[in-house]
């Protein structure tokens, strides 16, 4: 069973003790390839220097809603900068870019200004979109019917609003980003939203070092652990787990422009 994993934080503290180790061993684990996300400017320089050094790890990078705090703070100079950044070559897709009002880390007026305007720089360079999206449903969809990024370029990463919010999306022509939730036994909506979505707009990914699926909730999260993603996913599809690891690894290649048995690839 091979692997990608769309949706990665390696970068983290949390892999400090043992990040050179774990990172060498994956590709003997399944692990074919992985999409780092590099969410501020340190996260995205720490994300060049992985993909520099693992054939197998892209990168994905933008400026999360909690930090466009960061990119207010430079104004005119960031956009130039993060475009720059985009031109590297392992570069796959613009993001995680959105609009978070769970934490409420930076103003919502900031959050909207800086998505907007991530958007449109992803249009620019002709990249696939990232979004990150936590308790700001109708806001998000109403920048994104606004930009309205072309169908098969956007996932809406770890996925966690309703089912009538996830057919828009699905009609819409977009992926939706399943991780570690849909094993946890009280996602009741979730899981519902991955029964009925169709596995061709499923996109495999943990956001690790957090969310680590059932039943190691509250321990470290890697790559290794989408098998008991996949796991949930055949269990919910009446799927075998091979044909949903199958069709996940072709979507996630799609979605990134990747050819599907190039470098990293065993
Ligand atoms: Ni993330």
């Amino acid at each position: 069973m091979k692997i990608f994993d769309t949706h990665a934080h390696y970068d983290d503290d949390a892999f400090d003790p043992d990040r050179e180790d774990l990172l060498a061993s994956l590709p003997t684990e399944g692990i074919c390839g992985v999409a780092n996300v590099g969410y501020k400017k340190q996260s995205i320089e720490a994300t060049h220097a992985l993909a520099d050094r693992y054939d197998y790890i892209y990168e994905v990078l933008g400026f999360h809603p909690d930090e466009t705090w960061e990119m207010e703070a430079e104004k005119d100079e960031i956009l130039p900068w993060l475009s720059a950044q985009l031109d590297r070559p392992k570069v796959i897709a613009l993001g995680e870019i959105g609009l978070d009002y769970y934490w409420d880390k930076t103003e919502r007026e900031i959050q909207k200004k800086w998505f907007r305007a991530q958007l449109s720089l992803a249009k620019e360079k002709n990249l696939p979109i990232v979004i990150h999206s936590r308790e700001a449903a109708q806001d998000t969809l109403e920048i994104l019917k606004e930009a309205a990024p072309a169908p098969g370029t956007l996932v809406m990463h770890c996925f966690s609003y309703s089912r009538e919010m996830a057919d828009i999306y699905l009609k819409m022509g977009y992926y939706l980003g399943i991780g570690g939730v849909a094993t946890f036994q009280n996602a009741k909506k979730l899981k519902e939203v991955v029964a009925a979505a169709p596995i061709g707009q499923i996109l495999l990914e943990t956001d690790c070092p957090y969310l680590t699926p059932a039943p190691f909730r509250g321990k470290r999260n890697d790559s290794r652990k989408i098998s008991l993603v996949i796991k949930a996913i055949a269990e919910l599809k009446g799927m075998e787990e091979e044909e949903v690891a199958g069709i996940c690894l072709e979507n996630a290649y799609r979605f990134y422009r990747l050819p599907q048995g190039k470098d990293g690839v065993k």
